[in-house]
């Protein structure tokens, strides 16, 4: 490991995530079934800037080289007000696509091969039949999908994301989304609910990132313990140092419990 020096304390720094191994450890484990043909589901949340996206890189970098088909789509504030625009994204689904099942879903989405009355059943249509493009997928090879920043997920999409959690006992498909507690929409939690009601890995002090945890990890690594001899015990004292770490990191805000 690389050794830094600041002002004499010296100290060494992690090439992986600080504080991270057990929550990589349980999501690579996840992607090792899903390679062996076994679906399975993971909601990681915490605040802005914790480390969700970080740890689901670190953790899934493993899975194409293991054989798994990786889609990976992050949502987006203003993008929500578009139905399924994360999910035809991240999937490639483009009436130029190859396939005609994903040329057709980007042609009905467009409004073009729809005789529907209304607009709500386009999105219904495309919700069923992207569930089913993704189920079909997964036969040719264990489907990775990952979901970023839910928290600003459209309503479709997170209808996808439902019908899909209903899947994984029985296809080889993996869900993995992040999300922040906040904004607390009530649609986000339903969502929430779905997957953690059909076992999706969620860990309170594990996959749940707090600034808490990471700063505790970053003190016991680098702030202590000081090298012998070069630090005055009473001067660290003084300066309190957990007290002024304590003042920098916010209170958590958890999703509340349904
Ligand atoms: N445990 C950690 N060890 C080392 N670096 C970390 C750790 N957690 C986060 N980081 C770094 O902090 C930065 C922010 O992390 P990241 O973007 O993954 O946060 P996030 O929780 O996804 O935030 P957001 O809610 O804004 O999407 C990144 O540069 C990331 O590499
Ligand atoms: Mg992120």
């Amino acid at each position: 490991m690389p050794e830094w020096d600041a002002g004499g304390v010296t100290g060494t720094v992690s090439a992986g995530l600080v504080g991270r191994d057990a929550d990589t450890a349980r999501l690579r484990g996840l992607v090792e079934e899903l390679a062996a043909g076994q679906g399975g589901l993971a909601w990681v949340e915490g605040e802005p800037g914790i480390g969700k996206t970080a740890l689901l890189a670190e953790a899934f970098a493993g899975a194409a080289p293991a054989g798994c088909q990786v889609f990976w789509g992050a949502c987006d504030e203003l993008a929500q007000r578009l139905p399924l625009r994360v999910l035809t994204e991240c999937l490639q689904v483009r009436e130029t696509s190859p396939d005609q099942q994903r040329a057709e879903i980007a042609r009905l989405l467009r409004g073009r091969d729809f005789t529907g009355p209304t607009p709500l059943d386009v999105v219904a249509a495309a919700v069923q039949r992207l569930v089913g493009w993704v189920e079909q997928v997964s036969m040719a090879a264990p489907v990775l999908l990952v979901l970023d920043d839910v928290q600003w997920a459209d309503e479709a999409s997170l209808l996808v994301l439902a019908e899909l959690a209903r899947l994984v006992g029985q296809i080889p498909l993996l869900l993995a989304v992040a999300a922040r507690p906040v904004p607390r929409r009530p649609e986000v939690l339903a969502a929430r609910r779905t997957l953690l009601a059909r076992g999706a890995v969620l860990e309170r002090g594990g996959c749940v990132l707090h600034h808490a945890d990471l700063v505790a990890v970053l003190l016991e690594q680098v702030v202590y313990p000081p090298p012998a001899g070069s630090v005055d015990e009473a001067a660290v004292h003084e300066n309190d140092v957990d007290r002024r770490w304590a003042c920098v990191h916010p209170v958590c805000s958890p999703f509340p419990e349904a």
